[in-house]
């Protein structure tokens, strides 16, 4: 005989045995003549076999597998029933999802209906149930987006908040889906809170430094994480005077002659913006001419200056 088939026969056996087999979570006796309400127990997220064995059905009367408050439990539950026995089993059609009862409290709830004929007047009494569902840390955070990517003025206040990012985690308790964040690398210009926000501490200047960029992590209690970009661009804001690279600057002229200065030494005439950032147009004008009974004007934005 072939001891390799024999080995794998036996865990064959005992494979199926440990899904099929598996008690029900909870046993219970119907009762056709009032109903009745009851607690099947719990189980962890994810199960699937035997939910409840119903013994004490009367030969002849039917049952039926019916919602109770929330029609939608029913898609995870079959009743296995043929007419004359006295057991029935409520059984998982598919595993049984913590997520999808947030709304009842984490509770399947389900009815077994004696189906009795309506015509005779009988009662088609329900005998309902609950059924706890745990749920367990099956999701993990998640970020709403890959990429934050703000721009912010160089004037922004102080101690207040620039962007913040934001990770949901599925998971239908607190204890799973609790998320903290971190972020690197750090920065003496913003600090980052439980909440996900970026927070400046300090002045931003256009003319230091023009982006930030990070990479923000999201974690639940049991170490499921996602990360995250974070792009903080500076916009220059006009708040630098324009200045003259010289503080003077000469021409000669000739004697009674008016015409355009165009030889100014050591350069034209011209002024820079302190704000590298912005292209803002610079306007010129004379303050004062000495001696004064001479006239000087000037031509903007090309800057000859005529007498
Ligand atoms: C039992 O539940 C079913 C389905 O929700 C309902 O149609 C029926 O009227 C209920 N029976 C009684 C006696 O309330
Ligand atoms: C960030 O600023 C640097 C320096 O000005 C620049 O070279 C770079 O392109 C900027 N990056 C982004 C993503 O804007």
């Amino acid at each position: 005989m072939d001891p390799g088939g024999l080995i794998q026969t036996c865990l064959l056996v005992s494979i199926g045995a440990s899904v099929l087999s598996g008690n029900p979570i909870g046993t219970s006796t119907i009762n056709c003549n009032g109903g009745g309400n009851q607690r099947v127990g719990a189980v962890d997220e994810g199960y699937t076999g035997d939910v409840e064995l119903v013994n004490g059905i009367t030969p002849g009367q039917s049952v039926k597998l019916v919602p109770y408050f929330f029609p939608s439990h029913l898609e995870f539950l079959e009743l296995s029933f043929t007419l004359g026995e006295t057991t029935a089993t409520v059984r998982t059609k598919k595993p049984l999802d913590a997520e999808a009862l947030e709304d009842a409290d984490l509770l399947l709830h389900y009815s077994v209906m004696c189906d009795g004929n309506a015509d005779e007047g009988v009662i088609k009494h329900n005998n309902t149930r609950t059924l706890k569902v745990n749920d367990l840390n099956d999701n993990g955070p998640v970020f709403s987006k890959k990429l934050y990517s703000v721009t912010v003025s160089e004037i922004h206040p102080v101690d207040t908040e620039v962007v913040r990012v934001n990770a949901v985690d599925g998971d239908s308790t607190s204890a799973n889906n609790r998320v903290t964040y971190s972020t690197v690398p750090s920065s003496d210009y913003f600090s980052f809170n439980n909440f996900g926000a970026f927070i400046l501490t300090r002045r931003l200047n256009y003319n230091l430094v023009q982006n930030f960029s990070f990479v923000v992590t999201a974690e639940d209690k049991w170490g499921l994480v996602d990360t995250a970009n974070v792009q903080i661009n500076v916009e220059d804001f006009d708040n630098l005077n324009p200045y003259f690279s010289h503080n003077q600057y000469q021409a000669y002229i000739q004697e009674n002659e008016a015409s355009s200065i165009d030889n100014m030494q050591p350069e034209p005439i011209k002024a820079q913006d302190g704000d590298t950032g912005i292209d803002m147009t610079i306007t010129y004008s004379i303050r004062a001419v000495s001696p004064e009974k001479y006239r000087i004007t000037l031509t903007s934005p090309t800057l000859e200056f005529s007498l």
